[in-house]
């Protein structure tokens, strides 16, 4: 029985008064058995960290550099992150791969130097409506996710994936239920193929997932938490979505 997890994705949103208010009604709310985290801007995470430790919600940022450390001006590493308390670290979001070219062996690059740090990566996968509409969503999220297979060898279980269909990030619109469970199950069979603790692993879906659908989504077989963008920002809606979990 796999744990579920709802972390959420705060993108560049917030502010210390604004953060410290979202945070002290999460640590007001409750109970769930879900794991729960945040994903803060990299500033703000000295702030969550006080806000947080010693509670039941970990916290985490939203991208690392594939890099140690050196001249790699505006990079932050996986060290860092770590020193500041973070548990988790966004890679691939799509965010990201569209705004700023990151590859696939990038973001697997990440992935391995945030596990090096004993972060968890969460890794995003996700076609773009084009690509649905070509029929080309299998083949897009089995490239993504096969580009971290092959770098991360036998730490593949180590991960945690996120399915997030672009067309479904911020837009009101959610894959539905079925269409989001057809894509977690062809991933788990990736991950099947390439380690033996694959019903181990926690595939989270994300893209418009709110207090309303969230129940539906998180009944699926394959989806073992959500990644939480918009309704992340707001503390009865995020706190909602984690109840709904379990
Ligand atoms: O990483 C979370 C995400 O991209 C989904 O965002 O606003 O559609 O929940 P949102």
């Amino acid at each position: 029985m796999r744990r579920k997890l709802v972390v959420g994705n705060w993108k560049m949103n917030g502010s210390r008064a604004a953060n410290a208010e979202l945070l002290a009604g999460l640590n007001a709310a409750g109970p769930w058995t879900a794991d729960v985290a945040v994903c803060a801007p990299f500033p703000y995470l000295g702030d969550v960290a006080l806000s947080l430790q010693g509670g039941r919600i970990g916290w985490g940022a939203q991208d690392c550099s594939a890099h140690e450390s050196g001249a790699f001006t505006g990079e932050v590493s996986a060290a860092m992150l770590a020193e500041f308390g973070c548990r988790f670290v966004i890679v691939g979001h799509s965010e990201r791969r569209a705004l700023h070219g990151e590859s696939d062996q990038l973001v697997a690059d990440k992935a391995k130097a945030a596990l090096a740090h004993k972060l968890t990566p969460i890794v995003c996968v996700g076609e773009t409506l084009a690509e649905r509409e070509a029929g080309e969503t299998d083949h897009v999220v089995k490239r993504q996710l096969s580009a971290v297979i092959h770098t991360l060898g036998h730490c593949v279980p180590q991960i945690v994936v996120a399915y997030e269909p672009v067309w479904a990030i911020g837009t009101g619109k959610t894959a539905t239920p079925e269409q989001a469970q057809a894509v977690h199950a062809l991933l788990r069979a990736q991950l099947h193929a390439a380690t033996t603790k694959s019903d181990e692993m926690l595939i989270l879906y994300g893209g418009s997932m709110k207090p309303d659908n969230a129940a539906q989504l998180l009944g699926q077989a394959d989806i073992d938490g959500g990644l939480i963008g918009g309704a992340s920002l707001k503390a009865a809606d995020f706190a909602a979505i984690c109840k709904a979990a379990g």
